[in-house]
Protein backbone atom coordinates (compact mmCIF):
# COMPACT_ATOMS: atom_id res chain seq x y z
CA UNK A 1 0.00 0.00 0.00
CA UNK A 2 1.34 3.30 -0.82
CA UNK A 3 0.03 7.06 -2.26
CA UNK A 4 -0.64 4.95 -5.28
CA UNK A 5 -3.73 4.07 -2.72
CA UNK A 6 -6.73 6.48 -3.28
CA UNK A 7 -9.16 6.32 -0.61
CA UNK A 8 -13.09 7.70 -1.17
CA UNK A 9 -15.16 7.59 2.06
CA UNK A 10 -18.76 8.86 1.90
CA UNK A 11 -20.83 9.59 5.03
CA UNK A 12 -17.78 11.05 7.24
CA UNK A 13 -20.16 13.52 9.00
CA UNK A 14 -20.79 11.08 11.77
CA UNK A 15 -20.51 7.32 13.19
CA UNK A 16 -18.35 4.75 11.30
CA UNK A 17 -17.52 7.40 8.50
CA UNK A 18 -16.12 9.52 11.18
CA UNK A 19 -14.22 6.99 12.90
CA UNK A 20 -12.41 6.12 9.73
CA UNK A 21 -11.58 9.76 8.35
CA UNK A 22 -9.52 9.47 12.22
CA UNK A 23 -7.61 6.26 11.35
CA UNK A 24 -7.15 7.26 7.91
CA UNK A 25 -6.24 11.01 8.68
CA UNK A 26 -3.04 8.90 10.69
CA UNK A 27 -1.94 6.63 7.59
CA UNK A 28 0.27 8.78 5.90
CA UNK A 29 1.01 6.69 2.97
CA UNK A 30 -2.57 6.98 1.56
CA UNK A 31 -4.53 9.22 -0.45
CA UNK A 32 -8.25 10.15 0.98
CA UNK A 33 -10.58 11.99 0.20
CA UNK A 34 -13.29 12.43 2.61
CA UNK A 35 -16.83 13.35 1.62
CA UNK A 36 -19.92 14.58 3.90
CA UNK A 37 -22.70 16.97 2.89
CA UNK A 38 -22.44 20.25 3.50
CA UNK A 39 -23.97 20.61 7.06
CA UNK A 40 -20.97 18.56 8.03
CA UNK A 41 -18.02 19.96 6.41
CA UNK A 42 -17.28 22.65 8.32
CA UNK A 43 -16.82 20.58 11.78
CA UNK A 44 -14.59 18.08 9.25
CA UNK A 45 -12.52 21.21 8.46
CA UNK A 46 -12.22 22.12 12.00
CA UNK A 47 -10.93 18.30 13.05
CA UNK A 48 -8.56 17.72 9.71
CA UNK A 49 -6.31 20.28 8.24
CA UNK A 50 -6.14 19.27 4.49
CA UNK A 51 -3.30 18.65 2.39
CA UNK A 52 -1.83 17.07 -0.33
CA UNK A 53 -2.76 13.73 0.95
CA UNK A 54 -6.18 14.29 2.68
CA UNK A 55 -9.12 16.21 0.92
CA UNK A 56 -12.86 16.79 2.23
CA UNK A 57 -15.26 17.08 0.11
CA UNK A 58 -19.17 17.78 -0.27
CA UNK A 59 -20.90 14.62 -1.41
CA UNK A 60 -24.67 13.87 -1.12
CA UNK A 61 -24.95 10.66 -2.67
CA UNK A 62 -27.88 11.07 -3.94
CA UNK A 63 -27.04 14.35 -6.34
CA UNK A 64 -25.25 12.58 -9.30
CA UNK A 65 -23.50 15.74 -10.56
CA UNK A 66 -21.81 16.27 -7.15
CA UNK A 67 -21.00 12.67 -7.38
CA UNK A 68 -19.44 13.74 -10.77
CA UNK A 69 -17.67 16.45 -9.56
CA UNK A 70 -15.71 14.29 -7.01
CA UNK A 71 -14.95 11.26 -9.29
CA UNK A 72 -13.14 14.43 -11.67
CA UNK A 73 -11.78 16.17 -9.18
CA UNK A 74 -9.60 12.85 -7.83
CA UNK A 75 -9.28 11.40 -11.41
CA UNK A 76 -7.54 14.92 -12.10
CA UNK A 77 -5.15 14.69 -8.78
CA UNK A 78 -4.73 11.48 -8.66
CA UNK A 79 -5.88 9.58 -11.64
CA UNK A 80 -8.59 7.91 -9.87
CA UNK A 81 -10.06 6.30 -7.53
CA UNK A 82 -8.29 2.88 -5.95
CA UNK A 83 -10.49 1.79 -2.86
CA UNK A 84 -14.29 2.88 -2.87
CA UNK A 85 -16.04 2.81 0.89
CA UNK A 86 -19.74 3.54 0.19
CA UNK A 87 -20.36 3.70 4.20
CA UNK A 88 -23.12 6.58 4.23
CA UNK A 89 -26.35 5.48 4.41
CA UNK A 90 -29.74 6.20 6.12
CA UNK A 91 -32.56 3.97 8.05
CA UNK A 92 -36.18 4.57 7.75
CA UNK A 93 -38.06 3.37 10.86
CA UNK A 94 -42.17 2.52 9.77
CA UNK A 95 -44.07 -0.65 9.03
CA UNK A 96 -44.31 -1.22 5.19
CA UNK A 97 -48.24 0.06 5.15
CA UNK A 98 -46.66 3.23 6.73
CA UNK A 99 -43.82 3.81 3.72
CA UNK A 100 -44.79 6.35 1.06
CA UNK A 101 -43.03 6.13 -2.08
CA UNK A 102 -41.16 9.16 -2.18
CA UNK A 103 -39.89 7.57 1.30
CA UNK A 104 -39.21 4.51 -0.37
CA UNK A 105 -37.33 6.20 -2.89
CA UNK A 106 -35.29 8.56 -0.49
CA UNK A 107 -34.46 5.12 1.31
CA UNK A 108 -32.87 3.48 -2.22
CA UNK A 109 -31.66 6.71 -3.75
CA UNK A 110 -29.34 6.61 -0.27
CA UNK A 111 -28.59 2.95 0.38
CA UNK A 112 -28.74 1.75 -3.53
CA UNK A 113 -28.45 4.06 -6.35
CA UNK A 114 -25.65 6.37 -4.90
CA UNK A 115 -23.75 3.93 -3.79
CA UNK A 116 -23.92 1.92 -7.22
CA UNK A 117 -23.59 5.61 -9.22
CA UNK A 118 -20.15 5.72 -7.66
CA UNK A 119 -18.99 2.11 -8.21
CA UNK A 120 -19.96 2.72 -11.57
CA UNK A 121 -17.97 6.00 -12.09
CA UNK A 122 -14.87 4.39 -9.87
CA UNK A 123 -14.35 1.42 -12.19
CA UNK A 124 -13.18 2.68 -15.32
CA UNK A 125 -10.22 3.75 -13.55
CA UNK A 126 -9.91 0.43 -11.57
CA UNK A 127 -10.27 -1.77 -14.60
CA UNK A 128 -7.77 0.72 -16.34
CA UNK A 129 -5.16 -0.49 -13.69
CA UNK A 130 -6.14 -3.87 -12.74
CA UNK A 131 -6.83 -3.44 -9.40
CA UNK A 132 -9.34 -1.66 -6.80
CA UNK A 133 -11.61 -2.30 -4.29
CA UNK A 134 -14.67 -1.90 -3.42
CA UNK A 135 -16.32 -1.88 0.14
CA UNK A 136 -19.74 -1.64 0.73
CA UNK A 137 -21.00 -0.98 4.66
CA UNK A 138 -24.20 -3.58 4.55
CA UNK A 139 -25.79 -4.50 7.81
CA UNK A 140 -27.11 -7.55 9.35
CA UNK A 141 -30.16 -6.41 7.80
CA UNK A 142 -29.08 -7.45 4.66
CA UNK A 143 -28.99 -11.26 6.00
CA UNK A 144 -32.25 -10.68 8.62
CA UNK A 145 -35.47 -8.40 7.88
CA UNK A 146 -37.00 -7.56 11.13
CA UNK A 147 -40.30 -5.78 11.72
CA UNK A 148 -40.35 -1.56 11.11
CA UNK A 149 -37.22 -1.63 9.36
CA UNK A 150 -38.63 -3.28 6.15
CA UNK A 151 -37.20 -0.81 3.63
CA UNK A 152 -34.29 -0.29 4.80
CA UNK A 153 -33.50 -4.26 4.89
CA UNK A 154 -34.80 -4.19 1.47
CA UNK A 155 -32.17 -1.44 0.19
CA UNK A 156 -29.29 -3.52 1.96
CA UNK A 157 -30.61 -6.68 0.60
CA UNK A 158 -30.40 -4.38 -2.64
CA UNK A 159 -26.88 -3.96 -2.23
CA UNK A 160 -25.99 -7.48 -0.70
CA UNK A 161 -27.27 -8.68 -4.36
CA UNK A 162 -25.59 -6.21 -5.89
CA UNK A 163 -22.28 -6.42 -4.47
CA UNK A 164 -22.29 -10.55 -4.92
CA UNK A 165 -22.96 -10.46 -8.26
CA UNK A 166 -20.32 -7.99 -8.61
CA UNK A 167 -17.67 -9.48 -7.24
CA UNK A 168 -18.23 -12.26 -10.38
CA UNK A 169 -17.63 -9.52 -12.48
CA UNK A 170 -14.95 -8.34 -11.32
CA UNK A 171 -12.36 -10.74 -10.37
CA UNK A 172 -11.20 -11.91 -13.59
CA UNK A 173 -10.61 -8.04 -13.58
CA UNK A 174 -8.41 -7.93 -10.50
CA UNK A 175 -10.39 -5.90 -8.13
CA UNK A 176 -12.28 -6.82 -4.66
CA UNK A 177 -15.38 -6.18 -3.70
CA UNK A 178 -16.60 -6.37 0.20
CA UNK A 179 -19.33 -6.14 2.10
CA UNK A 180 -19.11 -4.99 5.92
CA UNK A 181 -22.28 -6.25 7.56
CA UNK A 182 -22.28 -4.51 11.02
CA UNK A 183 -25.52 -5.13 13.44
CA UNK A 184 -25.75 -3.85 16.55
CA UNK A 185 -23.02 -0.92 16.91
CA UNK A 186 -22.65 1.56 20.39
CA UNK A 187 -23.26 4.71 19.01
CA UNK A 188 -25.57 7.59 18.47
CA UNK A 189 -27.17 6.44 15.43
CA UNK A 190 -30.62 5.78 16.28
CA UNK A 191 -30.97 9.01 16.91
CA UNK A 192 -30.44 9.20 12.85
CA UNK A 193 -33.31 7.27 12.46
CA UNK A 194 -35.32 8.60 9.55
CA UNK A 195 -39.47 8.27 10.37
CA UNK A 196 -41.86 8.20 7.70
CA UNK A 197 -44.78 11.01 7.45
CA UNK A 198 -47.33 8.30 8.99
CA UNK A 199 -44.59 6.25 11.32
CA UNK A 200 -42.72 9.58 13.20
CA UNK A 201 -43.62 10.05 17.41
CA UNK A 202 -45.48 13.45 16.82
CA UNK A 203 -48.15 11.35 15.03
CA UNK A 204 -48.66 9.70 18.53
CA UNK A 205 -49.83 6.74 16.67
CA UNK A 206 -52.42 4.26 18.22
CA UNK A 207 -54.57 1.27 16.78
CA UNK A 208 -52.96 -1.25 15.34
CA UNK A 209 -49.42 -0.53 14.66
CA UNK A 210 -49.55 0.72 17.87
CA UNK A 211 -47.30 -2.16 19.76
CA UNK A 212 -45.04 -2.54 17.13
CA UNK A 213 -43.41 0.74 17.16
CA UNK A 214 -43.26 0.83 21.34
CA UNK A 215 -41.68 -2.24 21.60
CA UNK A 216 -39.58 -2.08 18.24
CA UNK A 217 -38.25 1.10 19.20
CA UNK A 218 -36.98 0.27 22.53
CA UNK A 219 -35.68 -2.79 21.44
CA UNK A 220 -33.51 -1.80 18.90
CA UNK A 221 -32.50 1.37 20.77
CA UNK A 222 -31.19 -0.95 23.91
CA UNK A 223 -29.56 -3.60 21.96
CA UNK A 224 -27.77 -1.18 20.14
CA UNK A 225 -26.51 0.51 23.69
CA UNK A 226 -25.50 -3.38 25.02
CA UNK A 227 -23.64 -3.80 21.72
CA UNK A 228 -19.33 -4.04 22.71
CA UNK A 229 -18.79 -2.61 19.16
CA UNK A 230 -18.03 0.84 18.76
CA UNK A 231 -18.00 2.71 15.21
CA UNK A 232 -13.91 2.96 15.97
CA UNK A 233 -14.21 -0.96 15.94
CA UNK A 234 -16.25 -1.20 12.81
CA UNK A 235 -13.66 1.45 10.82
CA UNK A 236 -10.52 -1.08 12.46
CA UNK A 237 -12.11 -3.76 10.53
CA UNK A 238 -12.44 -1.98 7.13
CA UNK A 239 -9.17 -0.56 7.60
CA UNK A 240 -8.00 -3.87 7.58
CA UNK A 241 -10.20 -4.70 4.42
CA UNK A 242 -8.20 -2.26 3.00
CA UNK A 243 -4.72 -3.69 4.08
CA UNK A 244 -5.49 -7.41 3.85
CA UNK A 245 -4.55 -8.47 -0.38
CA UNK A 246 -7.16 -10.28 -0.60
CA UNK A 247 -10.66 -9.56 1.67
CA UNK A 248 -13.67 -12.06 1.69
CA UNK A 249 -16.98 -10.94 0.22
CA UNK A 250 -18.86 -10.97 3.25
CA UNK A 251 -17.58 -9.52 6.21
CA UNK A 252 -20.01 -9.87 9.52
CA UNK A 253 -18.42 -6.98 11.32
CA UNK A 254 -19.90 -7.16 15.16
CA UNK A 255 -20.42 -10.30 17.39
CA UNK A 256 -23.88 -10.53 16.62
CA UNK A 257 -24.00 -10.44 12.88
CA UNK A 258 -21.83 -13.20 13.48
CA UNK A 259 -23.91 -15.42 15.44
CA UNK A 260 -26.81 -14.38 12.58
CA UNK A 261 -24.33 -14.94 10.04
CA UNK A 262 -24.16 -18.58 11.19
CA UNK A 263 -27.65 -18.95 12.09
CA UNK A 264 -28.80 -18.29 8.85
CA UNK A 265 -26.82 -20.42 7.10
CA UNK A 266 -26.91 -23.74 10.17
CA UNK A 267 -30.75 -23.71 10.80
CA UNK A 268 -33.08 -23.97 8.06
CA UNK A 269 -35.08 -20.49 7.36
CA UNK A 270 -38.72 -21.34 7.79
CA UNK A 271 -37.45 -22.75 11.87
CA UNK A 272 -35.27 -19.79 12.01
CA UNK A 273 -38.11 -17.31 10.91
CA UNK A 274 -40.07 -18.36 13.95
CA UNK A 275 -37.35 -18.39 16.83
CA UNK A 276 -36.63 -14.88 15.81
CA UNK A 277 -40.36 -14.15 16.00
CA UNK A 278 -40.58 -15.28 19.27
CA UNK A 279 -37.89 -13.53 20.53
CA UNK A 280 -39.42 -10.12 19.79
CA UNK A 281 -40.41 -8.20 22.61
CA UNK A 282 -43.93 -9.25 23.86
CA UNK A 283 -44.96 -10.25 20.10
CA UNK A 284 -47.51 -12.23 21.20
CA UNK A 285 -50.10 -9.28 21.96
CA UNK A 286 -48.95 -7.14 18.89
CA UNK A 287 -52.40 -5.94 17.31
CA UNK A 288 -54.24 -8.59 19.13
CA UNK A 289 -57.33 -6.31 19.30
CA UNK A 290 -57.33 -5.28 15.65
CA UNK A 291 -56.65 -8.81 13.93
CA UNK A 292 -59.27 -11.79 12.97
CA UNK A 293 -56.39 -14.17 12.80
CA UNK A 294 -57.45 -17.21 15.16
N1 LIG B 1 -24.99 1.99 13.61
C1 LIG B 1 -25.39 0.76 13.41
O1 LIG B 1 -25.83 0.08 14.35
C2 LIG B 1 -25.28 0.16 12.03
C3 LIG B 1 -25.58 -1.20 11.92
C4 LIG B 1 -25.51 -1.79 10.68
C5 LIG B 1 -25.14 -1.05 9.57
N2 LIG B 1 -24.86 0.27 9.68
C6 LIG B 1 -24.50 0.99 8.44
O2 LIG B 1 -23.28 1.68 8.65
C7 LIG B 1 -23.22 2.83 7.80
C8 LIG B 1 -22.82 4.03 8.64
O3 LIG B 1 -23.82 4.24 9.62
P1 LIG B 1 -23.50 4.86 11.06
O4 LIG B 1 -23.81 3.84 12.06
O5 LIG B 1 -22.16 5.48 11.07
O6 LIG B 1 -24.67 5.94 11.13
P2 LIG B 1 -24.66 7.51 11.11
O7 LIG B 1 -23.86 8.03 12.25
O8 LIG B 1 -26.09 7.91 11.01
O9 LIG B 1 -23.88 7.87 9.77
C9 LIG B 1 -24.46 7.83 8.52
C10 LIG B 1 -23.79 8.87 7.65
O10 LIG B 1 -24.39 8.82 6.35
C11 LIG B 1 -24.53 10.15 5.92
N3 LIG B 1 -25.56 10.34 4.90
C12 LIG B 1 -26.89 10.14 5.00
N4 LIG B 1 -27.49 10.45 3.84
C13 LIG B 1 -26.50 10.87 3.00
C14 LIG B 1 -26.48 11.32 1.67
N5 LIG B 1 -27.59 11.45 0.93
N6 LIG B 1 -25.28 11.66 1.12
C15 LIG B 1 -24.15 11.55 1.83
N7 LIG B 1 -24.11 11.13 3.11
C16 LIG B 1 -25.28 10.80 3.68
C17 LIG B 1 -24.87 10.94 7.17
O11 LIG B 1 -24.53 12.28 6.89
P3 LIG B 1 -25.16 13.54 7.59
O12 LIG B 1 -24.33 13.69 8.84
O13 LIG B 1 -24.95 14.61 6.58
O14 LIG B 1 -26.61 13.23 7.85
C18 LIG B 1 -23.97 10.28 8.20
O15 LIG B 1 -22.71 10.91 8.25
C19 LIG B 1 -24.62 2.95 7.16
O16 LIG B 1 -24.57 2.46 5.84
C20 LIG B 1 -25.49 2.08 8.04
O17 LIG B 1 -26.60 1.56 7.34
C21 LIG B 1 -24.92 0.89 10.89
Amino acid sequence: MSKNTVILVTGCGSGIGLALANLLYKKMDYRVIITARVKSLPMLKEKFIESDRFLIRKLDLTNESQRAAVVSEVAELWGGVTVLINNAGVSYRAVVEHMSVDEEQHQFATNYFGPVGLIRSVLPHMRKIGRGKIINVSSVSGMLAMPTMGSYSASKYALEGLSEALWYELKPLGINVSLIQPGFVHSKSFLNVKYSILSGPENDIEGLYADYYQHMTPFIERLMKLSLTSPNDIAVRILKVIERKNPPLWIPATLDAQVFYYLRRFIPRRILLNLLFSALPNVRKWARKYTNSA
